[in-house]
């Protein structure tokens, strides 16, 4: 998704821009732009990668700019659409994220007015708008703007006469990273570590003048303070630290991340989990998951997990259809798990359940992101800064957390408790061994990437993880593949097996290992390859089956945990023999803010 930056201080603002803007790569774009500050407003952009534009940029000394990366919604990738935008005088400068809805109304009354536009973007409206309210202050055209905007927004504004950064935001995250007599805007935490770790975020209708002499914020033309926090991440943790890619970096920080993710939850006996919620004592009859894409898989393998062990009814829901539905909720616990806490759907999930009147817990990875602040507890997942757009190290730790939940709450007996905790805090050496089988998992990967079609086949409390390994090869391997209910396949699928359709099967021996024997027997008779996901000691599987990822024994119940540190292994080296853009896949965002 676009990402913005800002900065006032005393340095060179262009190589700083710069740099934030290549700490929101990761974030996915296709242009890039920065407009600067001095007597006048200089805008640089194109449809070009970030260091494509830093090399035809001249030195600069300006102090105050603005940047953007777009990911485009209105109009395409292009020059004149990439933003800074700005208006008929060439004085003002905008960087936007988000959606202006009433742009094109907006558009046609300016148009009658005079304005001139060029971009076919919905963010042009903005600098036109503040063009016609502006009379020598800033902000208060900004804030004249506003009333006339509709949809949601981040954005900076500059403008040639007025020393200062302009910015307001709704629905789209905006934080302002403080350092020393200068200050850093981003749409991102990551974008500004570099600087500072000293952030504010800002809250939904706050607008925010900063000068090189201080911050503030109004909020509905009330004066407001908003607390300096502390980000928990360092800038080592934002880098590749010598990994090829992103992904494999963060694949290989699962077993820290697990230790992380569970550390000061698990009681001196190791048989209570406490959790710290507000809420201790909730007592509802059941619970709704809300969740996109990967976070959407660890809902459904949680709903196994806390049905099992509190007897408590789940159901998910992918958070954008939830947003159509005429939901009946009761007495009803809403859990909406998201890494980044700031995609669109959930959080237009989040405030639905809210207006019902259910209590919200979010889960999530990003401290004072939008979801955490606005639900009613939060727990977070500490998996550190995930910067591939594919999702590893966070789904391991959403699965972590879910584990611990329903342990907090469960019926169970102490006994049976306590050994299942002891099981959980044996994760990160299970997932170690399958690290240190990488090699045998990239020669699979390598074979999976001569195929177009792939079909991931598991039941039970895997079958979300066969869901996940298909969309991880989908997403940064390009191949079709499909996740499947193994017992589905013969009711319509069966009909695209052939030798070119291999077949990855999840057969961990719990309950449903006879029967997916059975359907791997079914598939085989249809000529497709099959690898199977398999533990150490199954001697049995090797039989039917072409070749066999092994992963160590777990109890069935943890058993998605280590199944899918294999699949995420496989897919990047799918992804590598492909040659593909494996942390910024063609196409993607890591945080999708829009809907
Ligand atoms: O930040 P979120 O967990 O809310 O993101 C949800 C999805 O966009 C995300 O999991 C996406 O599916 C991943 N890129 C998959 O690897």
């Amino acid at each position: 998704m676009c990402g913005i930056v800002g900065y006032i201080g005393e340095r060179a603002a262009q190589p700083v821009l710069i740099n934030c803007l290549k700490r929101l790569e990761y974030r996915g774009y296709d242009s890039c732009g920065i407009a600067l500050l001095g007597g006048y407003t200089e805008i640089y952009k194109d449809a070009v990668r970030i260091e494509a534009l830093e090399k035809s940029l001249q030195p600069n000394d300006s102090v105050i700019g603005i940047g953007h990366t777009r990911w485009a919604t209105h109009g395409k990738p292009s020059e004149v659409n990439a933003h800074p935008h700005s208006d008929c005088s060439g004085k003002i400068a905008v960087v936007h994220n988000g959606v202006i809805e009433n742009y094109m109304q907006l558009r046609e009354q300016l148009t009658g007015e005079g304005h001139v536009f060029s971009s076919e973007t919905d963010t042009e409206v903005i600098p036109h708008l503040i063009e016609k309210y502006y009379d020598r202050n800033l902000e208060q055209a900004v804030s004249r703007a506003l009333n006339e905007i509709t949809g949601s927004y981040a954005f900076i504004t500059i403008h040639a006469d007025s020393g200062e950064l302009i910015l307001s935001r709704k629905d789209s995250p905006l934080i302002i990273g403080i350092g020393d007599g200068e200050y850093f805007v981003a749409s991102d935490v990551p974008a500004v570590l570099d600087y500072t770790d000293r952030v504010i975020y800002l809250e939904d209708g706050d607008l925010a003048a900063i000068t090189k002499q201080g911050i503030s914020i109004t909020n509905n033309n009330e004066r407001v303070t908003r607390v300096e926090d502390r980000v928990p991440w360092t800038v080592e943790e934002a880098q590749k630290a010598g990994y090829e890619h992103f992904m494999i970096k963060e694949i290989h920080e699962q077993p820290k991340v697990i230790r992380n993710t569970f550390a000061g939850h698990i009681s001196a006996l190791e048989s209570e989990v406490e959790l710290g919620l507000k809420n201790k004592e909730m007592g509802f009859s059941n619970i709704l998951i809300l969740a996109c894409g990967t976070s959407y898989h660890a809902a459904l393998i949680g709903k196994h997990v806390i049905q099992k062990l509190t007897q408590v009814p789940v159901t998910v829901d992918i958070a954008s259809e939830f947003n159509y539905s005429e939901s009946v909720l009761g007495n009803t616990l809403v859990m909406v798990i998201t890494q980044s806490g700031e995609t669109a759907d959930c959080m237009k999930a989040l405030k639905k359940a809210k207006e019902l009147g259910c209590y919200t817990l979010v889960i999530t990875n990003v401290v004072g992101s939008s979801a955490a602040r606005i639900a009613d507890d939060v727990l977070y997942i500490k998996a550190g800064p995930e910067i591939s757009v594919a999702a590893t190290k966070s789904f391991v730790a959403q699965l972590v957390m879910l584990y611990l939940f329903a342990l907090s709450r469960s019926s169970i007996d102490v006994r049976s408790r306590a050994s299942l905790i002891a099981e959980l805090r044996q994760l990160p050496n299970k997932i170690h061994e399958i690290l240190n089988r990488e090699e045998d998992i990239a020669e699979q990967g390598r074979y999976l990437a001569g195929y177009e079609n792939a079909f991931f086949v598991a039941r039970g409390i895997s079958y979300p993880v066969a869901l996940e390994g298909a969309l991880k090869v989908k997403e940064i391997a390009y191949i079709h593949a499909e996740g499947y209910a193994a017992g589905e396949l013969k009711h319509g699928p069966f009909a695209l097996l052939t030798p070119e359709t291999p077949v990855i099967a999840i057969a961990t021996r719990d309950n449903t290992y006879e029967t997916i024997l059975a359907n791997i027997k079914e598939i085989k008779a249809r000529e497709s390859p099959v690898v199977a996901i398999a533990e150490d000691g199954d001697d049995e599987i090797g039989k039917y089956v072409d070749a066999v990822i092994r992963i160590p024994s777990v109890d069935p119940l943890f058993a998605p945990t280590t199944a899918v540190v294999a699949l995420h292994l496989l897919a990047y080296y799918t992804a590598k023999e492909r040659g593909c853009s494996i942390d910024m896949p063609r196409n993607l965002a890591k945080s999708v803010t829009v809907e």
